[in-house]
């Protein structure tokens, strides 16, 4: 079976370097370039992450662009709080053997786009900048892709960011917009499913005794995230799986046991709202009334256990050779 092209968008933190672990762990996938975007850190740290990632996994092919610096209406905020000002956990790591591309990750998508119509997937863990300035720069770019998989937002519209805001929703509202209804194909994995999917002490212990260069890693960049959120698990020191979560599902759709198809938008107003994700969850019947879409999938329930385990999976066994580029 041909493998399934992916282009990533990534605030390159802890757990989106997790995604990427995983996606070059699993068969049947190939990462073609990789986009990087302000949020857990600047773009350009993000970038050199996302290449420090790559080269550990023997991907040094891989190019990794650096993309839009700030939201597209507010302030830049970053997150080293969560994820250390490195966005690796404050972990020192080398410096990454090669830079990032001199292309744009917006340019980079578009091109992409264009080169290989309707065969790249993209997977998205960090606000939707980059993507919803390709969307303002190239009207035909939803017929290009062939799916969009973030992580982002919620269905029962809680935040983590902000009371009403998801992180990477709430970092760029207005290009998240313009995601969910430029008319492509979107999954949404939102923090009501990747909340429940975490590692927790035994799978900890696993990935900690694994002699692996990526369960090295992962087990260092973790320790300041376990203890961010060791806060909200009443002093445990686990996490949940946002972005693995979300490429799971991009790879292996079969991993979403129940999900909606159901309009989202994104509340923009100045004001406690800003950045929360609104689902029209009116019953079918109600669509004479004028819900038209476009639909985004919604993760509602997901198989954690298999994820979870899949995950684990690739840390401690050792990396198939990489596929060939494309
Ligand atoms: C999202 O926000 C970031 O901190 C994580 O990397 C993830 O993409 C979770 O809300
Ligand atoms: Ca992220």
């Amino acid at each position: 079976m041909e493998p399934r092209s992916l282009i990533l968008d990534m605030d390159v933190g802890v757990d989106d370097s997790l995604a990427m672990l995983y996606l070059a762990g699993r068969p049947g996938v190939r990462i073609t370039a990789v986009g990087s975007v302000h949020g857990n850190v600047e773009a350009s740290l993000a970038a050199q992450n996302g290449r420090r990632v790559l080269e550990l996994c023997g991907l040094d092919d891989v190019p990794v662009a650096v993309g839009c610096w700030r939201p597209m209406a507010q302030e830049l905020a970053t997150a080293g709080w969560v994820h250390g000002d490195d966005g690796l956990g404050n972990t020192n790591q080398p410096d990454p053997r090669r830079g990032p591309t001199r292309e744009h990750a917006v340019a980079q998508l578009i091109r992409l786009a264009h080169e290989r119509p309707g065969e790249y997937d993209v997977v998205a863990t960090g606000p939707l900048t980059n993507l919803g300035t390709a969307l303002v720069m190239d009207r035909d770019l939803p017929r290009l892709i062939r799916s969009v998989t973030l992580m982002g937002g919620s269905f029962d519209g809680v935040g983590n960011a902000a009371p009403f805001g998801e992180a990477n929703i709430w970092h760029d509202p207005e290009a998240a917009e313009l995601v969910f209804n430029a008319g492509w194909p979107v999954t949404m994995v939102g923090l009501d499913v990747t909340m429940e999917t975490r590692l927790e002490e035994p799978e900890l212990e696993a990935i900690a005794a694994a002699d692996t260069p990526q369960a090295r890693f992962a087990t260092a960049i973790l320790q300041h995230y376990l203890g961010v959120y060791a806060r909200s698990f009443g002093g445990r020191r686990i996490c949940p799986l946002h972005d693995p979560l979300a490429a799971g599902v991009a790879v292996e759709p079969s991993l979403v046991m129940s999900s909606a198809d159901v309009e989202v938008h994104v509340a923009r107003a100045e004001g406690p709202t800003r950045g929360m994700t609104m689902v029209d969850r009116r019953p079918k019947y109600m669509e004479a009334e004028g819900r038209s879409g476009p639909f985004t999938r919604v993760a509602l329930r997901v198989d954690s256990r298999r994820f979870v385990d899949q995950l684990v999976g690739v840390l401690t066994h050792p990396l198939p050779a990489p596929a060939a580029a494309a």
